[in-house]
């Protein structure tokens, strides 16, 4: 089938392809800009086209003829303050994407959502669950909605981002540590999607997906720093120096930390009802993933995962 991802040139996106060219398929990502994910030609059983992903008329041309669609735009931090950021990335577009394959006669959507959306105060959440709402009573579409707990592999923003700071001051002051996550592997995740598309059982249905287990943000950030092998001194913040380090990192341009990021933080990320089970497979750990590619540098950690997949 020719499959059509909205969002898939990101860090997931690189699993998903590769899970759905496993399972004989064939996919088209659209992006925004393809000068910015150059790396992304070298997917195998990929073709990058550029598109205006917000006109429902340019989605509609490209998603004819596919099999499916696979919704997984998404943003972690908007330019202003005040949600307008959130809501056209995470409502808006997924409107246009509904719409779409409406007129382009795709009945089938997977949709890359979070774990809690619709809960909780932070934008972020709020927006998932909109989209989630609207998707939900979408009629004429057979849609299945993923929800991933934080996402790990080579490549991603959270193991990595916390390398990076770690390796830059012997003290860490942490933010929400006693935030509880279920980091689930990102070939997982796809693996997930992958086998969804070729169940119809899975039509209508909504999975959390998550890791083998949960830990606190201050247990797996100093673990990345046991891993990196460096000697560092991570401080639990107390709650108000939570809000405080976010509002002041909401005005440091590309907001590493916000304050709609702590307030996602306030809720537990956790899957106690973890649905990678009914997928048939057994979810990888941090333990086994995480150190292989965690010393290196992004574009290290690109360049192996497709050397390891050219055999070389
Ligand atoms: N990573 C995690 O830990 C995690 C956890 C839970 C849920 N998720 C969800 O999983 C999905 C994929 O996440 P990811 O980690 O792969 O994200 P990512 O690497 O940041 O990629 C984001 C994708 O969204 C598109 N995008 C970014 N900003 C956009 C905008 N303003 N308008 C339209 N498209 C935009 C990008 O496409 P362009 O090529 O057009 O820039 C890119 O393909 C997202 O929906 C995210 O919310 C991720």
């Amino acid at each position: 089938m020719k499959i059509v991802l909205v969002g898939g040139s990101g860090f997931l996106g690189q699993f998903v392809v590769r899970a759905l060219a496993a399972a004989g398929h064939h996919s088209v990502v659209l992006t925004r800009a393809p000068e910015r994910v150059r790396e992304f030609a070298l997917e195998r059983g990929a073709r990058l086209v550029q598109a205006d992903v917000y006109s429902p008329a340019a989605l509609s041309r490209q998603f004819e003829g596919a099999g499916a669609v696979v919704s997984m735009a998404g943003i972690l931090n908007e330019t202003g303050f005040g949600g307008q950021g959130f809501r056209r990335v995470h409502v808006d577009l997924v409107q246009g994407i509904a719409e779409a394959c409406r007129t382009a006669g795709v009945k089938r959507l997977l949709h890359v959502s979070a774990l809690n959306a619709g809960k909780g105060d932070s934008h972020y959440l709020r927006t998932k669950g909109e989209a989630e709402s609207l998707l939900n009573s979408a009629a004429g579409l057979e849609v299945t909605i993923f929800q991933p707990s934080v996402i790990f592999g080579p490549g991603d923003g959270f193991f990595n981002r916390f390398a990076g700071l770690l390796r830059l001051a012997p003290v860490l002051p942490l933010a929400c540590p006693n935030s509880r996550l279920q980091p689930v592997y990102a070939a997982d995740v796809a693996q997930a999607m992958a086998v969804s598309l070729a169940d119809t059982s899975t039509v209508n249905q909504t999975f959390q997906l998550g890791g083998p287990r949960d830990y606190t943000l201050i247990e797996l950030v100093r673990w990345t720093a046991h891993v990196l092998g460096l000697r560092r001194l991570v401080v639990p913040l107390p709650d108000a120096a939570s809000r405080a380090q976010a509002l002041v990192m909401d005005l440091v341009p590309g907001k590493p930390f916000s304050t709609d990021n702590y307030r996602s933080l306030q809720l537990d990320n956790v899957a106690p009802d973890n649905d990678l089970a009914e997928f048939g497979f057994v979810p990888s750990s941090v333990e086994r993933i995480v150190p292989a590619y965690l010393g290196q540098s992004l574009h290290q950690q690109r360049l192996a995962t497709l050397r390891q997949r050219a055999g070389r």
